[in-house]
């Protein structure tokens, strides 16, 4: 089969596309063919090394020849020993052992192994490519809302971040739970927000959040970084921060308005991804591409998403992969 390899962390160019034995499904798992896999922040943090990260919690880079991928969506091609839930041919979609050890899922293959528990039908009204976009922006959105704060109808919520993967979606249920929601992301997403349902979008190449909105009762921060503790004032005393990346939100400002702060880390769900799947096919979320790479131009799918500024999501196109470049 062919599969997208890094020998060593390093540039978006490290990616390339190389033969591989097909895997053999051990017990408990299934082999799937991959008609797409889905590309996330951190399959190019890993592919990087993890500059991004705090040195005090970069994971090791023990795990070269890296192969990508922990998203995915395909048809059911072997069974392995004592699995009854799936037959040869069923579609299903997935977030592959995560956050087990780095590299472990390999979802940038024609075909990969995948724990029975990692996955849920594909949602009938979402193709591969779009089916492919969900398991990881969809279930980090889903346990936030779902595990990690209890969203009460008729509250105010603010995404910041509104436009990427995991936001695009947060928009969407914070909307189905009933909230009003604000969306902040760069000007060229305004049509597009308003287009998901945002009650209000505030541009913040132009306007401090802070200045825009006011008695937020849950600000999910998509974004992180430095600069986070600017997103605080919006904030009602008693409000929730949720934070999905690593931020700077000076934490004795947010004690001393009771600001409560509740993040997590997302994880593999099968049971939760078949929850969501009914929520596209009723209609109640929408998933959007930013953009759609054959499997050998993995490495321009990384030079898109280091690039920023995604509306959506990135997928690879597997099946039928086209000879390396
Ligand atoms: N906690 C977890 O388990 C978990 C799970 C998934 C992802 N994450 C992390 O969450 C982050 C987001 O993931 P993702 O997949 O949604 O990434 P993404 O698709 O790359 O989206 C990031 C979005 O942020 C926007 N943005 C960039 N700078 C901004 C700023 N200063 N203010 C407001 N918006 C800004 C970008 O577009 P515009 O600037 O053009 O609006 C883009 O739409 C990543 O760091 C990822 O590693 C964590």
């Amino acid at each position: 089969m062919k599969t997208i390899q890094a020998h060593r962390a390093g540039a978006p160019s490290e990616l390339r596309l190389r033969d591989a034995p097909v895997p053999e499904p051990g017990p408990g798992e299934v082999l799937v063919r991959v008609r797409a896999a889905g590309v996330n922040p951190p399959d190019w943090y890993a592919r990087a090394g993890y500059p991004m990260i705090p040195p005090e919690v970069r994971p090791a880079l023990d795990f070269f020849p890296f192969t990508p991928g922990s998203d995915v969506s395909g048809t059911v091609a072997g069974l392995g020993p004592g699995v009854t839930a799936w037959a040869e041919g069923d579609e299903v979609f997935g977030l592959l052992r995560f956050p087990t050890s780095t590299g472990s899922a390999r979802g940038y293959s024609e075909y990969v192994t995948a724990p029975v528990t990692d996955l849920a039908r594909k949602p009938a009204s979402l193709d591969h490519d779009h089916a492919a976009a969900v398991p990881m922006a969809g279930l980090t959105a889903y346990q936030y809302v779902v595990d990690l704060v209890k969203i009460e109808p008729g509250s105010t919520v603010l995404v910041n971040g509104a436009a990427g993967g995991v936001g695009h979606l947060l928009v969407q249920l914070a909307r189905h739970l009933g909230a009003r929601v604000i969306a902040v992301a760069s000007t060229r997403h305004e049509d597009f927000l308003r287009g998901l349902g945002a009650d209000e979008y505030v541009d913040y190449t132009t306007t401090a959040v802070a200045d825009a909105a006011h008695d937020v009762d849950y600000l999910f921060d998509t974004v992180g970084g430095p600069h986070g503790y600017r997103l605080t004032p919006a904030l009602r005393a008693g409000g929730t921060l949720s934070p999905v990346f690593f931020g700077d939100y000076h934490d004795a400002e947010l004690a001393a308005r009771d600001i409560r702060t509740a993040g997590g880390q997302v994880h593999s769900d099968g049971r939760q991804l078949g929850e969501l799947a009914e929520l596209f096919d009723s209609g109640a979320l929408r998933v959007h591409l930013d953009s759609a790479y054959p499997l050998a131009e993995a490495w321009r799918a990384h030079e898109r998403g280091e690039g920023g500024h995604l509306g959506g999501k990135i997928i690879l196109r597997v099946a039928g992969a086209e000879p390396a470049r």
